[in-house]
């Protein structure tokens, strides 16, 4: 269960999310390719030069903190998300190293910004 506490914090950076969420996931695979080769070939290279994928992670970031009181609303995309992660042979082992990257990244990227 979360806490009150943390709840509090992760709704407070959703509007921090919403205006620098592609700034975040750009510095964000950018910074997994460098430190974790060994998952860039599950990714669609079209994608990333696109920037889509950036994209879509970076909406997916911003819905779950701003409904992270009211998880039961992201259900569907949720279950969207998993599908599709399972479908593309992603493994347990690669979850730390998302889960990893993103958060140095947020450190790195939006730091003590308030605005
Ligand atoms: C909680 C963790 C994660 C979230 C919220 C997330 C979110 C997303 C979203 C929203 C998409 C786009 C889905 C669509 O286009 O329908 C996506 C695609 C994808 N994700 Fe994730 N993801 C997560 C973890 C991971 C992990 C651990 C890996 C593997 C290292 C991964 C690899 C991919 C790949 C390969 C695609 C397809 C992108 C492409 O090449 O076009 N994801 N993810």
């Amino acid at each position: 269960m979360l806490t009150d506490q943390t709840i509090a914090t992760v709704k407070a950076t959703a509007p921090i999310l919403e205006q620098h969420g592609e700034l975040l996931t750009r510095h964000f695979y950018k910074r997994m390719f460098e430190k974790n080769p060994e998952v860039g070939p599950l990714f669609n290279r079209t994608n990333q030069e696109k920037g889509s994928q950036q994209k879509a992670l970076a909406a997916a970031i911003c819905a779950y903190a701003a409904n992270i009181d009211n998880l039961e609303v992201l259900g569907g995309a949720v279950e969207l998300i998993a599908q599709k992660h399972a479908s593309l042979q992603i493994q347990p082992e690669h979850y730390p190293i998302v889960g990893e990257n993103l958060l140095a990244s947020i450190r790195e990227v939006l730091g003590e910004r308030r605005d």
